[in-house]
């Protein structure tokens, strides 16, 4: 089947959530597509969608720059699904009025449902959401009936049944809406009546015809890190495309101990990959040498890496595309105040310029997706665990994990601490449950004492967080034990260390790493 038989177009009118309300879609196994409200309705109907949901939106209907989108979707004879500026939005279009609220609601809230409404069904009267809005709804538009409200907004859900039109105040996508998923299933189900049959399986179906269909002969080009991303990214066009793909892989001295030949052999042996090993740890090195400015270092290592990318993609023929592991929350989309979508991209780490260096064409199959979305779709392509709950990894690598100047004999120091550290996180079974777990050398030496000696040596700090996405994390309460071992280890195994130290500082105002 294809997943396209089945799609909601969410309408973004420039809310944070708009992905949120697609990613929720797809947990129900609907398949959801975002267009920004400035879409052409024919846009729309290219995807022919079979339900529309507005999103919420930090404007105000009646302001003078509203963005709007095209009022033809409520003449598209499909239900139509707002969520706070979407059902304002809905509501005035559809000839009702909205207006500032005398108190204004943020957080959470308690609705009492009234009526029977096919949005609500299976669900309490009486429910806790999740609302943000200074505007409500004062009027309805004709053939609509209220379904719910709250002692300050009385208006919290309205709907038209008859058309399939539904508008909610408050945020049914946000977990801070406990029913919140069962209401966007009623929709789905209920009112739009999905049958609900799309699967990671179909997104990889589907993704595989498309890049076919693109690419055709030509040649594609990806820069491969050995992070989560980037290796879906090439196991999946491997699939597509085969040996049209080229991975390129470059080791820059400043890796994890032993991770150039694990990645080589890893994915040779297991996804049989058109990789392009490229061992230029010297280069790197010798670039670093003298410098200990943070951004200094990453800015080398990135330059370092587009020279060498660029070197290497020169060599193969007909490259037309360049391919990258891009996520949903890499692409900032977002509908600015006069109502014209602006795209802010992230520039990759690693690649970021190199589209226009080279001339090349983006190929980002995962633009839709979240992190676990990703990790499902590996999963689903039957990479191994290890590869697909991998910790992220930065691109400049050890060399903002050794404060101070980086040199190949403190690499050396660092890469034994740290593949110290990784092997008791795994064996103690903490991996999967902390976000990053590494060692950082620091520029300190003290005083120790082996055996009858003296000792004057480094210093490594143990860094273990736990985090959702990276942006706040917080250290790990780690067990006695494992710290015991692991500084122990150290401590015995890694020559030139006589002291380790645990990080017990939040993010913010500390960052996850030290440089
Ligand atoms: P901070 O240190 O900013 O890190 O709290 C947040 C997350 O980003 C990763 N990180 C980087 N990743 N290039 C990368 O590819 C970088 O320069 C970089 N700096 C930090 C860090 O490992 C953590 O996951």
């Amino acid at each position: 089947m294809s997943s396209r038989d089945e799609t909601i177009v969410v309408i973004d009118f420039g809310s944070q959530y708009a992905q949120l309300i697609a990613r929720r879609v797809r947990e129900q196994k609907v398949y959801a597509r975002i267009l920004p409200c400035t879409a052409s309705i024919d846009d729309v109907r290219k995807l022919n969608p079979i339900g529309i949901i507005l999103s919420g939106g930090p404007a105000n209907v009646y302001g003078e720059n509203a963005p709007v989108c095209d009022k033809a979707v409520f003449e598209l004879d499909v239900p139509v699904l707002g969520i706070c500026y979407g059902a304002q939005f809905m509501c005035q279009s559809l000839g009702g009025k909205v207006h500032k609220a005398e108190s204004r609601e943020f957080g959470h809230a308690d609705i009492s449902t009234m009526g029977k409404s096919l949005l609500f069904e299976g669900l309490s009267l009486e429910m806790p959401v999740w609302m943000s809005h200074g505007d409500q709804i004062e009027n309805l538009p004709k053939g609509f009936h209220t379904y719910a409200k709250t002692d300050t907004c009385p208006h919290a859900a309205i709907a038209n049944e008859s058309k399939g039109f539904y508008g909610v105040q408050f945020h049914p996508e946000v977990a801070h809406t406990p029913r919140g998923k069962e209401i966007i299933r009623n929709f789905l189900y209920n009112i739009v009546g999905a049958k609900g049959d799309w699967e990671m399986s179909s997104f990889v179906d589907e993704t595989i015809k498309a890049v076919r269909d693109r690419v055709g002969d030509d040649t594609v080009v990806l820069g491969l890190s050995g992070g989560v991303d980037s290796s879906v990214v090439a196991v999946l066009l491997n699939r597509a495309i085969g040996k049209q793909l080229h991975c390129i892989f470059v080791d820059n001295g400043v890796l994890r101990k032993g991770e150039f030949e694990r990645v080589v052999n890893g994915y040779r042996r297991d996804f049989d990959l058109n990789l392009i090993p490229i061992q230029a740890g010297k280069r790197f090195l010798d670039k670093l040498a003298g410098v200990t400015d943070p951004e200094k270092k990453r800015k080398i290592i990135g330059h370092e890496f587009i020279d060498i990318f660029e070197e290497e993609a020169k060599k193969i023929e007909r490259v037309k595309y360049l391919a990258q592991g891009t996520l949903y929350p890499d692409v900032i989309e977002s509908v600015a105040a006069h109502g014209g979508p602006t795209a802010v991209i992230k520039s990759h780490h690693n690649v970021g310029g190199l589209p226009e260096k080279l001339g090349l064409e983006l190929v980002e199959p995962l633009r839709e997706l979240f992190k676990d979305e990703v990790r499902a779709l590996g999963q689903e392509l039957g990479m191994p665990d290890s590869l697909v709950w991998r910790h992220p990894f930065p691109g400049p690598g050890l060399a903002v994990r050794i404060v101070g100047e980086v040199t190949p004999e403190r690499v050396k120091v660092l890469q034994e601490a740290d593949d110290v550290v990784m092997q008791e996180i795994h064996s103690s079974g903490l991996y999967r449950k902390v976000w990053q777990a590494f060692a950082v050398l620091l520029p300190i030496e003290s005083v120790g004492v082996m055996g009858d000696e003296r000792t004057y040596e480094n210093t490594v700090a143990l860094r273990v967080v736990e985090s959702l996405d990276g942006m706040t994390a917080d250290w790990t309460r780690m067990p006695y034990e494992v710290m015991g071992k692991i500084s122990n280890r150290i401590i015995n195994e890694v020559r030139g260390v006589n002291r380790v130290v645990y990080d017990i500082s939040s993010k913010p105002p500390s960052t996850i790493e030290w440089e």
